[in-house]
C-alpha cells in the first residue's frame, strides 16, 4: 500500500506513542498491584496476629469463646472477614460489621487450607478476601482476612485513567504531528510544483525557454530540502543556458539557410536565363551542346525548385507570420488538380467537395502549395492510369482536405519519416521524379503553421493524405 510521507510519519508516531504508552501504564498497573497487595497483605498479617492475640488472651476463658470473638479485638477493621478452624472444619465464620458486632457468613471450603501466607479467596457474595492463617493457643487455626475490593478498583480505577490519557495524547501528538508534518514537508511541495510546472513546457521545439525556479524560501542551504532546492535550481539554470545556446545555433542556421537560399536565387535565374537566351539565340548548336543547354535548363529549374523550398521551410520554422485571410480552398482544390490533369493527363483525377465553402483562415499560397506538393506525389510517385481523389469533408469545427490515389503506395522504410526533409523512397520512380525529398516536409511545416496537422496512411492500392485545418469560423 502506497501512503504518503505525511500519512507515513503521523501514523508512525502515533504507533510510537501507543506503544511507548501501553508499555508504562502495562508496567505501573503490574508494579502498583504488587504494592498494593503487599500493602494489604501486611495489613492482614497484622489482622491474623491481633486474631491470635485475642484467642490467647485470659478472661475470655475457654467457654467464652469458640467461635469468631476475635475479631471483636481493637483494631481489627470493619469488613474484616474471620473464621475458626476446628480439626479441619470450620466451626464458624463471620464478618466484622461496622456497629461493631459479628454476621456470620458462609465461608467457602478452602479456607481451611489457609496458610500464614496470605492468599486470596472470593467468599460467596463478598468478592475476594485476602486469607492469612495462625494459630490460636487453643490450637483452632484462626483465618482472618480483609477485602481485596479496595485494591482492584483502585487498580481498574488506574487502568481507565491511563486509557483516557493515552487516548487523549494519542489524539494530541497526531494534532501536533499532522500540523509539524505538514510544515516540514511544505519546501518538499514546493519542490513539486515547481518541477511540475517545468514539466508542462513544451521543450522538444528548440525555443530559448525561461524555466520557473523553486522560490528563494525553498532554497535555504541550511536545510536538507533546501539544499536540493538550490541545485535544483542551479540544474534549471544550466538547462536554460544549454536551451538558449541551442536556440541561437538553430537561429544561426536557419538564418544562414534562409541567406544562402536567397542568394542563390539570383545567381541560378542568371543561369537559366543565359541558357534559354543562349538555346533561343538562333545560333546553330552541335547536339552536344544542344543537350548540354537542355540539361542545363532543367537542372536549373531544378534547383531552383529546391532552393524556394529550402527557403520557405527557413521561414516556417523561423516563425515568419503567414497570412491570415479567409480563403476558400474548394476553388485551390479545383485549381491545383487542373493543374495536375494538364500535366499528367494518363491519371484519373476525381474531385469531392462540399456544398457550403470550405473557409481557413490562411495563407492561400502556401495552402495551394500543400495541394500541389500532394497532387505532385500522387502523379510522379504512381503509374498512368492511377485514379486520385480529391476531397473536402466540413465538421463544425475543422476540415479536412484527402488526397487518395490507388497507386502502389508509399515504401514501408519510408512511411514513419515521410514528413522528415529529404526523406523519400529509393525506387527508382522517386529518382526519376527528381524531388528532393522536402514536399511532404513543407505540407507538414504549412499545415502547422496553420494550426492544422497532416496525417498519412498508406497500403498499397491505397494511400491517403488527410490534411487537417480549424475552420474559419472558429479562430477568428
Ligand atoms: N502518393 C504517393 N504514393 C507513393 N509514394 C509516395 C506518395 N507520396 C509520397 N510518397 C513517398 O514519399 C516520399 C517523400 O515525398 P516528398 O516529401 O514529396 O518527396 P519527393 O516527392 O521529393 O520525393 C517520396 O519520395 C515517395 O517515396
Ligand atoms: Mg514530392
Amino acid at each position: 500500500m502506497t501512503m504518503s510521507l505525511k500519512t507515513r510519519l503521523v501514523l508512525s508516531s502515533i504507533a510510537l506513542l501507543a506503544m511507548v504508552s501501553a508499555v508504562i501504564a502495562t508496567a505501573t498497573t503490574l508494579l502498583l498491584n504488587v504494592f498494593l497487595v503487599d500493602q494489604l497483605d501486611s495489613r492482614v498479617t497484622s489482622a491474623a496476629q491481633r486474631s491470635t492475640t485475642a484467642a490467647g488472651r485470659p478472661g475470655t476463658g475457654p467457654t467464652a469463646d469458640i467461635g469468631v470473638a476475635f475479631l471483636l479485638f481493637p483494631g481489627q477493621a470493619e469488613g474484616t472477614f474471620g473464621a475458626r478452624v476446628h480439626h479441619g472444619a470450620v466451626r464458624r465464620a463471620a464478618i466484622l460489621t461496622g456497629t461493631g458486632t459479628v454476621l456470620d457468613v458462609d465461608a467457602p471450603p478452602l479456607v481451611v487450607h489457609v496458610t500464614d501466607v496470605p492468599i486470596t479467596l472470593t467468599l460467596g457474595g463478598l468478592g475476594d478476601y485476602r486469607l492469612a492463617a495462625a494459630r490460636a493457643p487453643d490450637g483452632d487455626l484462626l483465618v482472618t482476612g480483609l477485602p481485596a475490593e479496595g485494591v482492584q478498583a483502585t487498580l481498574t480505577r488506574l487502568v481507565a485513567v491511563e486509557a483516557a490519557v493515552t487516548l487523549g495524547g494519542v489524539a494530541l501528538i497526531a494534532l501536533a504531528c499532522t500540523v509539524a508534518v505538514r510544515l516540514a514537508v511544505r519546501p518538499l511541495h514546493r519542490l513539486a510544483s515547481t518541477a511540475a510546472r517545468i514539466s508542462e513546457l513544451p521543450l522538444a521545439n528548440g525555443d530559448a525557454v525561461r524555466l520557473a525556479r523553486v522560490p528563494a524560501i525553498g532554497t535555504d542551504t541550511r536545510t536538507e530540502v533546501g539544499q536540493v532546492g538550490a541545485a535544483l535550481n542551479r540544474m534549471l539554470g544550466h538547462v536554460e543556458e544549454a536551451f538558449a545556446v541551442r536556440h541561437e545555433s538553430e537561429t544561426r542556421l536557419r538564418q544562414f539557410v534562409a541567406d544562402a537560399s536567397h542568394e542563390l536565387r539570383t545567381p541560378l535565374a542568371s543561369i537559366a536565363g543565359y541558357a534559354e537566351l543562349t538555346a533561343r539565340s538562333g545560333e546553330i548548336h552541335g547536339p552536344q551542346t544542344t543537350h548540354a543547354l537542355r540539361r542545363i535548363r532543367s537542372e536549373a529549374t531544378r534547383m531552383t525548385t529546391l532552393v524556394e523550398d529550402l527557403l520557405l521551410l527557413a521561414r516556417l520554422d523561423a516563425g515568419r507570420p503567414l497570412e491570415q485571410l479567409e480563403v476558400d480552398l474548394s476553388p485551390l482544390v479545383v485549381d491545383a488538380v487542373g493543374d495536375a490533369y494538364t500535366v499528367a493527363p494518363g491519371h484519373r483525377w476525381l474531385i469531392s467537395l462540399p456544398d457550403e465553402p470550405a473557409l481557413v483562415i490562411g495563407d492561400a499560397d502556401r495552402l495551394h502549395q500543400v495541394l500541389t506538393n500532394l497532387l505532385a506525389n500522387a502523379r510522379t510517385h504512381t503509374p498512368p492510369g492511377t485514379t486520385v481523389t480529391t476531397s473536402i469533408h466540413v465538421e463544425p469545427d475543422r476540415l479536412t482536405v484527402r488526397v487518395r490515389d490507388d497507386g502502389p503506395g508509399i515504401p514501408q522504410d519510408v512511411l514513419p519519416r515521410v514528413f522528415s526533409r529529404f526523406a523519400r523512397g529509393d525506387d527508382s520512380r522517386s529518382r526519376r521524379a527528381g524531388g528532393a525529398g522536402l514536399g511532404l516536409a513543407i505540407v507538414s511545416a504549412v499545415a502547422a503553421a496553420h494550426d492544422g496537422r497532416v496525417e498519412v496512411t498508406s497500403v498499397p492500392g491505397d494511400t491517403i493524405f488527410a490534411l487537417v485545418l480549424p475552420v474559419a469560423a472558429l479562430r477568428c
